[in-house]
């Protein structure tokens, strides 16, 4: 296939594009802002890839999506471009409302003109909290972050291009991921690079909150199947095989790293924080998806990623991070 990639050099983006490019031989072309958690030094596993193209613009920018089109002709566009912190959008929701809204409604315009298939990448976040059970694609909508509200609000505008304009436009929800390249505001980056450094390890609360971990690479496999063989108009779940409490994490990324339990800090708790998430994957599993990585195996190789990658992340812990950490934190990293 031909794909347009908006938001490619993020985490997740970078790694579906890697996984086309090298297990479906497909041709991509990523359209990316670059904001603080989108980069270049993501793409070197595949830089050189003759099937792989870049464009530096925003997704709400007309002219740049009109431009990304013209040069790649794509089948597709899958939308992984967001503001993804839910700490820095309790802080400054602004930029989490452009992209959200802005630059999802400009993508459905562009895959309307131009009779593109789309697939919306989005959260689990969008069902709220679930103290038991599990979400499946028919639990209400009920987001508590602007974070996940502005998802939200993507996720319904791209439901209407379905329903008013025939837009064969779906959506792949996923739960928490991990892996390499993940920015280090995240819960897990964050904890590994602290712990390796000395540094305190912010514990949000009471640190029982429960995520449902989903390694990247499962989870950009899910959106290639819902790419190739989800229906029109559905949403389908992509959850990980594995839930845990952030203090088992937290404490397993101790072991792992030989840091000191003593690191570990209750530190005030998230405004509005989600207790947990779970969700059913039956739906896209019914499209021949499964996950892979069983979190213990996965959490593992990502502490010795993190260890063996000091020059993916040296650059980002001198930088911007520093000085986001001392606003969200109230102290600095080590140096
Ligand atoms: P990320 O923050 O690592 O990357 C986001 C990318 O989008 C960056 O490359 C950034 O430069 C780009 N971007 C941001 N605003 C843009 C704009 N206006 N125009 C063009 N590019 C822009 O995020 P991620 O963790 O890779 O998440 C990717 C997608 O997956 C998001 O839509 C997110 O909501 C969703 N998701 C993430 C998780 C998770 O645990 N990380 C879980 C479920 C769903
Ligand atoms: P995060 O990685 O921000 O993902 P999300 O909020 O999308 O689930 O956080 C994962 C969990 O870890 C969440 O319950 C908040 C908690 N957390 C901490 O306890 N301390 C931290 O420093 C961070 C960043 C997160």
């Amino acid at each position: 296939m031909r794909l347009l990639v908006c938001g490619g050099a993020g985490f997740i983006g970078s790694t579906f594009v890697r996984l086309r490019l090298q297990e479906q031989g497909d041709e991509v072309m990523v359209l990316d802002k670059l904001t603080y958690a989108g980069r270049e030094e993501n793409f070197h596993e595949f830089s050189e890839d003759p099937g792989f193209r870049f464009m530096r613009g925003a997704i709400e920018d007309r002219e740049a999506v009109a431009a990304a089109i013209e040069a790649s002709a794509p089948d597709a566009i899958v939308n992984f471009a967001a503001e993804t912190h839910v700490d820095r959008s309790i802080a400054e929701p602004d930029a989490f409302v452009t992209t959200h809204a802005l630059g999802t409604y400009v993508l459905l315009e562009a895959a309307r003109e131009n009779d593109l298939r789309y697939v919306q990448v989005s959260t689990d976040e969008v069902y709220g909290s679930i103290d038991v059970g599990t979400f499946t694609e028919e639990s209400p909508l009920r987001p508590s972050s602007p974070y996940s509200a502005t998802k939200t609000g993507a996720d319904l505008l791209v439901e209407s291009y379905f329903h008013t304009y025939g837009l064969p436009a779906s959506i792949c929800r996923g739960s928490n991921n991990y892996g390499p390249y993940q920015y280090p505001e995240k819960l897990i980056p964050l904890m590994i690079l602290n712990a390796l450094h000395g540094d305190a390890l912010p514990v949000y609360g009471d640190g029982m909150q429960v995520r449902n971990w989903i390694h990247a690479t499962d989870f950009a496999r899910a959106i290639g199947h819902v790419l190739e063989h989800g229906a029109p108009g559905e949403v389908y779940n992509a959850g990980g095989p594995d839930e845990e409490a952030n203090m088992v994490v937290v404490r397993r990324i101790v072991e792992l790293t030989g840091a000191q339990e003593s690191q570990i800090e209750h530190v005030t708790d998230r405004p509005g924080h989600d207790r947990r998430y779970s969700l059913s994957s039956e739906k896209v599993r019914a499209l021949g998806w499964a996950p892979r990585k069983r979190f213990e195996e996965g959490l593992a190789e990502t502490v010795a990623w993190y260890r063996e990658n000091a020059w993916w992340w040296e650059p980002i812990r001198s930088g911007e991070y520093r000085k986001y950490y001392e606003r969200q934190y109230g102290r600095s990293l080590q140096p």
